[in-house]
C-alpha cells in the first residue's frame, strides 16, 4: 500500500469509486451520470433527475409515473411525529428540526433489511416524499400554524411551495424551484456526502445516513453559505459600499461567503444558471433590492481575488432566487436538503453496493508514556 502524505480536509484524497457525477474545476462542468447539469436544467424535472441519480438511468415513461406516484403517496408525516415537532422551540433552526426528524423516521422503520430491494425502494420513496413535508411543517408550526396537508394532484416542487405558503404556488414559481431543486440534487462527494457515506458504510439505517448529512449540511462553510449571502448582502448595504467591504475582508483575511469552492477553479456553473433563473424571476415579479449589490460584488471579487481562483459558488446566488419565491432565509438550507436527499440516497445505494466500513488512519501528533499526574500536583 502506498503511504499518502497527510492533506488537511482530505483535499485530492480519492475517498470512493463512484459513477454518480463528475465534476471538474478547471473548465466547470458538472454532469450527474454523464448528462451536463445544464442540459438537465433545460429538460428535465427534479423527480426524474433524482431517479437518475438515484437508480442510475433516466427512467421510461411507465418507471417516471410509478416513481412519481409512489412518492405523492408517501407524503404525509405520520401523527406522532407531527407532536414530536410541537414540542421543538420555535426559535429553534430549521436544519436542527430537520435533523433530528430524519433520525425520528428510524423509529418508526427501524428494520435495517439492507439486502431487501423492496426496504430499499421503500426508503428511497419515504424520505424524498417526507423530506419537504418535514421542513414545511416545522416552517408552519414554528408560527404556531397547523400544518396543512401535501396535495397529492400537485407535483414535487409545487406542492413543497404549496405546503410551506398555504397557497397554491404560480407554475413558473414552482418550475423555478424545480430547477433548483435539480442543480443543488448531487455534487461528488462533498462534506454532507461523505458523511452520509461514512454513516452508510456502518450499514445502520438510511434514517441515521440521512440524519448525518442534514447536520453536516447545516454548516456556514457547506449548504448554511446561502444564508450568509443574504446577511453580507443586506450588511453591505449599496453597491458603493462594496469595494471598502471586499478590500476590509482581504485585508483581515476573512471570508466573503458564496465565493471559493475546493473543486471550481472557475465561476460554478450551477451558478450560472442561478443567476439567470434569477433574472428570469425579477423581470416577472419585481428585481431584488439587493440584486445590484450581488452583481457589483461578484464584479470586484472577480478583479481581486480571480487570479486565485475564487469565483461566486452555487450558493451565491440560491438565496436571491430563493428570498423572490418568497421562503424565508433560514429555510434556504433546508431547501438545499430537500434536493440534495437525491444525492445522498444514491451515494447510501452505492456504498451498499460495494461497502467497506471507513476506517482511515491519523498521523499522531501527541507525547508518549506520559506520566498520571496527581490531582494535588496538577
Ligand atoms: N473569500 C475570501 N477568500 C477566500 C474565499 C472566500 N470566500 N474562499 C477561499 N479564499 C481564499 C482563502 O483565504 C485561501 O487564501 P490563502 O491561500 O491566501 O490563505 C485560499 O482562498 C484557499 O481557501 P481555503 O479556505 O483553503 O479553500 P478550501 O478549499 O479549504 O475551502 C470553501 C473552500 C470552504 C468553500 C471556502 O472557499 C469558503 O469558506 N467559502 C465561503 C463559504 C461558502 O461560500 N461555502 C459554500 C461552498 S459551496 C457548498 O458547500 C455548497
Amino acid at each position: 500500500m502506498t503511504v499518502c502524505e497527510y492533506r488537511a480536509g482530505l483535499e485530492g484524497i480519492p475517498a470512493t469509486q463512484s459513477s454518480i457525477s463528475f465534476v471538474d474545476g478547471q473548465r466547470g462542468i458538472l454532469e450527474y451520470r454523464g448528462i451536463p447539469i445544464e442540459e438537465l436544467a433545460q429538460k428535465s424535472n427534479f423527480v426524474e433527475t433524482s431517479h437518475l441519480l438515484i437508480w442510475g438511468k433516466l427512467p421510461t415513461k411507465e418507471e417516471l409515473e410509478n416513481f412519481e406516484q409512489e412518492i405523492r403517496l408517501h407524503r404525509r408525516l405520520k401523527y406522532r411525529i407531527r407532536d414530536m415537532m410541537k414540542c421543538f422551540p420555535e426559535g429553534g433552526h430549521p436544519m436542527d428540526a430537520l435533523q433530528a426528524c430524519a433520525a425520528a423516521l428510524g423509529l418508526f422503520y427501524s428494520r435495517r433489511a439492507l439486502d431487501d430491494p423492496a426496504y430499499i425502494n421503500a426508503a428511497v420513496i419515504r424520505l424524498l416524499a417526507k423530506i419537504p413535508t418535514m421542513v414545511a411543517a416545522f416552517q408552519l408550526m414554528r408560527k404556531g400554524n397547523d400544518p396543512v396537508q401535501p396535495r397529492d394532484d400537485l407535483g414535487y416542487s409545487a406542492n413543497f411551495l404549496y405546503m410551506l405558503n398555504e397557497k397554491e404556488p404560480d407554475p413558473f414559481a414552482a418550475q423555478i424551484l424545480d430547477v433548483c431543486l435539480m442543480l443543488h440534487a448531487e455534487h461528488t462527494i462533498n462534506a454532507s456526502t461523505f458523511s452520509a457515506m461514512v454513516t452508510a458504510s456502518t450499514l445502520t439505517d438510511p434514517y441515521a445516513v440521512v440524519a448525518s448529512a442534514v447536520g453536516t449540511l447545516a454548516g456556514p462553510l457547506h449548504g448554511g453559505a446561502n444564508e450568509e449571502v443574504i446577511s453580507m448582502l443586506e450588511e453591505i448595504g449599496s453597491v458603493e459600499n462594496v469595494r471598502p467591504y471586499v478590500e476590509q475582508c482581504i485585508e483581515k483575511k476573512s471570508k466573503i461567503m458564496g465565493f471559493g469552492h475546493r473543486v471550481y477553479k472557475v465561476k460554478d456553473p450551477r451558478a450560472i444558471i442561478l443567476q439567470d433563473l434569477a433574472e428570469q424571476l425579477f423581470e416577472k415579479y419585481g428585481v431584488d433590492q439587493f440584486y445590484d449589490v450581488a452583481v457589483e460584488l461578484e464584479r470586484v471579487v472577480h478583479e481581486k481575488m480571480g487570479h486565485k481562483g475564487i469565483y461566486a459558488n452555487v450558493d451565491y446566488y440560491s438565496g436571491l432566487v430563493y428570498r423572490k419565491l418568497g421562503i424565508p432565509t433560514d429555510l434556504f438550507t433546508p431547501v438545499f436538503a430537500v434536493s440534495r436527499i437525491a444525492g445522498w440516497l444514491a451515494h447510501w445505494k452505492e456504498q451498499l453496493n460495494e461497502n467497506r466500513i471507513f476506517r482511515p488512519t491519523q498521523i499522531y501528533t501527541g507525547t508518549h508514556a506520559a506520566p498520571y499526574i496527581p490531582m494535588s500536583e496538577r
